[in-house]
């Protein structure tokens, strides 16, 4: 019998849909995006866009980020990495609100404007808008020569290579990559980290990708965690700190493509609306990660049990307290807090994408939504 495959399965990879080969090559694209430019041996990161821009980071009077959907979440990992690490002050904007809202932008700005597509109307109108007022726009696009890309001032490409399905996955994890080295070597210029932290960040930077591909093999259980809430109406997603973000990651990533009705929560505002929702057919997703305030989560996690949600925890590798009162623990290998976004956030990937799948819905290509949005 003669072997006949698509174009399309040939481009698959041999995986059923495009996000699952897209969740599975993030090691590699990790990879792709800190190549050439983390060199830990000579202890330094080499990024042309920043070095050539060095002076303008470094009396910047305040970083904006700039973007949608997914890219905002990166933006606000960003956020905390660069105000920890390098001590300038940053705020995160939706692109749509930012064009409009008649923001103070001066020439001391530095805007970085994260986009996958490079096509986003919205960020688009957003830089140009930033450059008329003279600010600084350098670009984290993940299209190599997309408008953005030639937009900008100066930039870093992601080099995640093509990402097909509409529910960015490599893209996030590649822009964070960028983000994390950004606020390295700003950190590192400016003296706010001291030498031996830097290269310990190296270090551990470059473990991430053997660190991703572990956690994927955790698939199976994932899976048997999807078929138990796939019918769930709602879905809580609740996060600290670094992770805050990647609970409105998690909760977007099931929406998009499962159309359950998900939100993301940064774990303490719980108190204030969410909880009044807890019931036992409410599946809270929880990140509590060993460093990340983790006393203060297991608190929240407790004040779920005690309403009858149904818990599942991402935690550290070797966690006791959490396990002993969650339904389910998905297990992380242990890195820097500031690093677990690049590991928390690849269980809701595969947990939303297997949910997707159990409900028949289109993975690649869910309703409504487009990969690239060139309107308003
Ligand atoms: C669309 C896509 C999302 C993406 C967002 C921003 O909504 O479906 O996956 O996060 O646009 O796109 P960008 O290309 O600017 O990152």
């Amino acid at each position: 019998q003669e072997l006949q495959l698509s174009l399309e399965q040939i481009e698959k990879g041999g995986y059923e849909h495009f996000m699952l080969k897209e969740i599975h090559e993030q090691p590699k694209a990790i990879i792709d995006t800190y190549r050439g430019r983390m060199l830990p041996d000579e202890g330094i990161i080499r990024m042309a866009g920043v070095d050539n821009n060095m002076e303008r980071f470094l009396n910047a009077d305040r970083i904006i980020i700039v973007a949608c959907g997914t890219s905002w979440h990166a933006g606000l990992v960003g956020e905390y990495l660069l105000e920890d690490m390098t001590r300038i002050p940053v705020e995160v904007e939706y692109a749509s609100e930012f064009r409009y809202r008649n923001p103070i932008i001066t020439p001391k700005d530095v805007v970085i404007a994260i986009s996958q597509s490079g096509e986003t109307a919205d960020t688009l109108a957003a830089i140009k808008l930033a450059k008329s007022k003279g600010a600084f726009v350098f670009g984290v696009c993940n299209v190599v020569g997309s408008s953005i890309a030639r937009e900008t001032h100066a930039g870093a490409y992601t080099h995640a290579g093509p990402e097909i399905g509409v529910a960015s996955t490599k893209a996030f994890t590649t822009q964070i990559t960028i983000l994390s080295l950004i606020s390295l070597k700003l950190a590192k210029a400016k003296g706010t980290l001291s030498n031996s932290a830097f290269h310990m960040y190296l270090q551990k930077m470059q473990l991430i990708p053997e660190k991703v591909q572990k956690l994927l093999e955790i698939d199976e259980k994932v899976k048997e965690i999807a078929s138990i809430y796939k019918d769930a109406k709602n879905c809580l997603y609740l996060g600290r700190g670094f992770n805050f973000p990647v609970a409105l990651e998690g909760a977007l990533k099931l929406k998009e493509i499962s159309y359950i009705h998900a939100e993301g929560y940064p774990a303490a505002e719980m108190k204030h609306g969410p909880i009044a929702l807890i019931d036992e057919n409410m599946p809270i997703f929880v990140i509590a990660t060993n460093k990340g305030h983790y006393e203060k989560v297991v608190s929240n996690i407790q004040e779920i049990k005690s309403r009858a949600g149904k818990i599942i925890a991402v935690v550290t590798e070797g966690d006791v307290t959490v396990k002993e009162i969650a339904d389910h623990v998905i297990e992380i290998p242990d890195t820097e807090e500031a690093l677990t976004p690049l590991l928390t956030t690849i269980p809701f990937q595969l947990l939303s994408y297997h949910i997707a799948v159990m409900l028949d819905k289109n993975v690649d290509q869910p309703r409504n939504l487009a990969k690239s949005v060139t309107v308003e």
